[in-house]
């Protein structure tokens, strides 16, 4: 959904594809795909440069660095990858040097932290487990204000389906791409919700 962006990614011509847990050297390597809820988060940044102007951006599980990326290319002040895999830390520097953007990572689990030195956080396709979801979900709550953008982005995953709130507004749905849906369980949209 974003031809802008350039990523490392896994194909069928990667070991890892075939590979079983014995024979792979990583855990989940969620970095290796472009997850539907980035891939919006992305393209919403992408169309909406204006919203990335003033920007502190912390990009949370930020995976491959695809929506950290974006926020950067929409003229971001400075964004800062998160993820607590330290593989995905590799595979966002990797990907930032491939679209000439300087981006700053961040292993640490910042979940429930203050976060004060970001006015905008990003998370793309966080919402796959109701138990994290709900704890997400009460952080960015405490998080959220006026003045700080919070956008979140998914593809109808059960455990954001469960959770009735308020202080969501969907703010843009995008069909997927064939491959996407391939990869994705059937899935054939995606929206980006913001905090209000
Ligand atoms: C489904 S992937 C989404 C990756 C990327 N945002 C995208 O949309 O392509 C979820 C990512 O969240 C990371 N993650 C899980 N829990 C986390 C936490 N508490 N803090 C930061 N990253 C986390 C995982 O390591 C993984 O890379």
């Amino acid at each position: 959904m974003t031809p802008e962006i350039k990523l490392h990614l896994i194909t069928p011509l990667c070991e890892l594809w075939t590979g079983n847990a014995d024979n792979i050297p990583f855990q989940d390597p969620f970095w290796a795909f472009y997850w539907p809820g980035g891939q919006a988060v992305a393209r919403y940044i992408l169309d909406n440069p204006q919203l990335m102007q003033g920007r502190r951006v912390l990009d949370v599980g930020s995976g491959s660095g695809a929506c950290a990326i974006a926020a950067m290319k929409s003229g971001a002040l400075n964004v800062t990858a998160n993820d607590i895999d330290p593989v995905a830390a590799t595979a966002i520097k990797m990907n930032a040097a491939l679209n000439a953007v300087n981006i700053d990572v961040c292993k640490k689990n910042l979940v429930g932290e203050s976060c004060d030195k970001w006015n905008c956080i990003l998370l793309g396709d966080m919402v796959y487990d109701a138990e994290f979801t709900a704890q997400l979900l009460k952080w960015l709550r405490a998080f959220r204000c006026q003045r700080r953008l919070i956008l979140l982005g998914d593809p109808g995953r059960q455990a954001l389906r469960d959770i009735e709130d308020n202080c969501l507004t969907k703010v843009a749905t995008y069909c997927l791409p064939k491959s996407a849906c391939l990869e994705n369980r059937g899935f054939t949209q995606a929206c980006v919700w913001r905090f209000m």
